[in-house]
């Protein structure tokens, strides 16, 4: 019993972990609502965002750059040219289900690309259109 413990303890750790887009979005949601209580999310201004060339990088001015102006196909890296698969969580069920690496990756590509994190309204805008691809 004592050896299974910590395989106990690491599967719950795990099970929290896990998430749906849906939760993933209200969490961005309601942070986005503290700062204004009329916010809404927008799939219009999430695919702005996502199609937006902003012109920080030259390399990457926009997230279509790696993941191409179709989120429902996969993608590559410009620079290392390593395959991405697909953001819109109906073609890949992996996406937005685990909020640590919807961080990480948010925090990197939105520095890469706008210069800057994105607030959580963007994310939430964002997240909202991929939710909306098929
Ligand atoms: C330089 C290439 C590149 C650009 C430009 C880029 N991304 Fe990504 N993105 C990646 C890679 C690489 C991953 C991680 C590998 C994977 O999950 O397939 C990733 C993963 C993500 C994820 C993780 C989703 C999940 O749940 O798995 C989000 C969110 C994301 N990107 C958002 C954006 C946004 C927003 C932009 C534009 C502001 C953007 N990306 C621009 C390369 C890029």
């Amino acid at each position: 019993m004592k050896a299974l413990i910590p395989v106990l303890i690491g599967l719950f750790a795990v099970t929290a972990q896990a998430a749906t887009p849906n939760e993933i979005l209200a969490g961005y949601r309601a942070e986005a609502a503290k700062l204004n209580p009329r916010y809404q999310p927008s799939a219009e201004l999430g695919a702005h965002l996502f199609a937006r060339g902003f012109g920080v990088s030259a390399r990457m001015p926009a997230c279509t750059s790696c993941h191409t102006e179709d989120p429902t196909r996969g993608g590559s890296h410009v620079v290392t040219g390593k395959a991405i698969q697909p953001l819109a969580p109906r073609a890949n069920p992996e996406r937005f289900s685990d909020p640590a690496k919807v961080e990480k990756w948010f925090r990197r590509n939105c520095g890469e690309v706008l210069g800057r994190p994105c607030s959580a309204a963007e994310k939430a805008d964002f997240i909202t259109f991929l939710m909306r691809e098929r």
